[in-house]
């Protein structure tokens, strides 16, 4: 044997680098006909999922629940919901990825459960001072007869944080804090109880074999011990959002995952609006894997906002150990489409900063939209760390705008007095085929003339979801689709731990930088880009290799 041989590097860990499918489980596939998305549905589905690239899945919560919030309303956190295919569906779908090698991972909702939740009715039931209320945040009214909330803090979702509860003889009694719809009351991290409870609902699904979870809201569990008043009640929340407690709280789960053993890989992911430097203390050694960045989806298209926000980024990664978790679509904001594609903005009055720049409506050149949402894809792609894909970015979706009014779910609407149209947009179940009722979503009707009994889908999908259909793309080398799976085959071959260098193109309205032997360019506006003989060959581009709107990725020979 050779002296010489060295054993190759260790491949890092899948969550340093890898790309996650985001599944809003209500809108991919509907396996049994009710109009509604399911856990079989996916099952049935996932070579579609397997065949685009992607090393794993993510499940937005799909336990029981009233449903106010998407099922972020959890009532039970120990099992899967029925109508989703209770727990032999989820059984079943986690085998199947497994055997494709896919990770499954698992939504967390630790701030708050549903109103319906057996601790909340118990702690509604004993009445003030009692231990059940202490799970949760309920104080006494201010003012006459405690008529006043206890704080002047706001819902997220628009309205007061806090709701009266009336006793059974029907006289006002306690209110209880909810920091989103007021049928979401939320814990109290204080009382250990609750994070007794929440250990043993981690171990209880990564003993079933999940790889990880996404952790909903992740910065917000802790809230300030005196609950102030605030200044500006309009504007930031101090008090409730990025405590200094709430690290501790990952500190413990980081050991109970550790406590797996290194082989299982396990990961936990947080939500986490916040700017890039604050963000990424939520990744320092010991604490979360990965953490979600959102300050590059919260960019227009614009060569100085995504430099600046990359930069800001990378930069804070300094201390961390884990990885920046890069996004550009979610079921929480509008699709990057319709977001780049913006031409005419109607003015939104919301409190919500993030809303400002997440969920603006109005006219939308979706030429012009696709064009750069897959230019940002694939810098996205190229960024170090992992990254996260939404159902139905792949094909090229815009957000639906224009929604009955009386079909809208999403509490935004009502707690907004109907001025924001909120979240549902993003959420219109899947068009799998051009020419089948519910546009193929429900499997159990496949063709148009097929009679099969399928009931509506729980939000209604518009005509022109047909030219968006993954049969029609699946034909056609030059679809949005074809380009996803191009675009994630090839970002295999980059080195996980090559840094990121920028390089100077003295360019205002293009960027550039380097990962190992890749090149990633993106010109913005203005004309083409000359790209220097060292940068090698284009090997994957948006549009015309080089060209405007356009990202390219150049590889040197090695
Ligand atoms: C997170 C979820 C969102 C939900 C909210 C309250 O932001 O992504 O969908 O409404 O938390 O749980
Ligand atoms: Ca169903």
């Amino acid at each position: 044997m050779s002296e010489n041989i060295t054993a190759p590097a260790p491949r890092p860990a899948w969550w340093r680098h890898g790309v996650i499918y985001q599944l809003y489980v209500r809108s991919f596939a509907d396996a049994n006909g009710d109009g509604i998305g399911d856990l079989n549905g996916i099952a049935a589905r996932l070579d579609h999922i397997a065949g685009l690239g992607v090393d794993g899945v993510w499940l937005n919560p799909c336990y029981p629940s009233p449903n106010r919030d998407g099922g972020y309303d959890v009532a039970d956190y120990t099992v899967i919901d029925e109508r989703y295919g209770g727990m032999p569906a989820f059984e079943a779908l986690r085998d199947a990825a497994h055997a494709r090698g896919l990770k499954l991972l698992m939504d967390l909702v630790p701030n708050h459960c549903s109103a319906q939740h057996a601790w909340f009715r118990r702690a509604v039931a004993a009445g003030p001072g009692s231990d059940e209320r202490a799970r949760f945040i309920f104080r006494d009214g201010r003012g006459p007869g405690g008529s006043q909330p206890p704080n002047n803090w706001r819902s997220t979702f628009g309205g007061p944080a806090w709701t009266r509860l009336t006793a059974p003889d029907g006289e006002p009694e306690q209110w209880y804090l909810h920091s989103f719809d007021a049928s979401q009351p939320d814990f109290n991290w204080a009382n250990p109880q609750v994070a007794d409870m929440f250990d043993e609902v981690l171990r209880t699904w990564f003993d079933r074999g999940v790889d990880g979870f996404r952790i909903d809201v992740a910065y917000a569990m802790v809230k300030h011990p005196d609950l102030p008043d605030l200044e500006d009640p309009a504007g930031d929340n101090p008090y409730l959002w990025n405590q200094p407690g709430v690290h501790e709280i990952f500190r413990r789960w980081r050991a109970l995952a550790e406590s797996y053993g290194e082989g299982r890989e396990l990961a936990l992911v947080g939500e986490v609006w916040l700017p890039p430097a604050e963000a990424a203390d939520y990744i320092r050694p010991g604490e979360l894997h990965q953490v979600f960045n959102f300050d590059l989806l919260q960019q227009s298209f614009d060569a100085r906002e995504f430099r600046t926000s990359i930069t800001d980024c990378v930069d804070a990664l300094k201390h961390a150990e884990g990885v920046p978790a890069w996004t550009l679509n979610s079921h929480d904001v509008h699709r990057a489409v319709t977001r780049y594609g913006l031409t005419d903005p109607e003015p939104l009055s919301t409190a919500d900063a993030n809303a400002l720049r997440t969920r603006a409506r109005g006219a939308v050149d979706v030429q012009l939209g696709i064009k750069r949402a897959k230019a940002a894809l694939l810098l996205m792609l190229a960024l170090p760390g992992a990254a996260y894909l939404y159902q139905g970015e792949e094909l090229g979706l815009p957000e639906v705008q224009d929604l009955p009014d009386d079909a809208r779910q999403d509490p935004i609407w009502e707690r907004s007095g109907r001025t924001e149209h909120g979240r549902d947009g993003s959420r219109v179940p899947l068009p799998w085929q051009a020419d089948a009722p519910n546009f193929g979503f429900s499997l159990p009707a496949r063709h148009e003339d097929d009679q099969s009994d399928v009931a509506a889908p729980w939000l209604p999908q518009p005509p022109w979801f047909a030219d968006y259909s993954v049969d029609r793309q699946d034909a056609d080398p030059d679809s949005v689709l074809a380009f996803y799976r191009r675009a994630l085959g090839e970002r295999r071959r980059l080195d996980p731990d090559a840094p990121l260098v920028w390089l100077e193109i003295q360019r205002e309205d293009a960027i550039a930088f380097r990962r190992g032997q890749y090149v990633c360019a993106t010109v913005f506006d203005g004309p083409p880009i000359d790209a220097p003989a060292e940068w090698g060959q284009a090997v994957i581009s948006s549009g015309a290799p080089g060209g405007t709107t356009t990202t390219t990725w150049y590889r040197a020979a090695a």
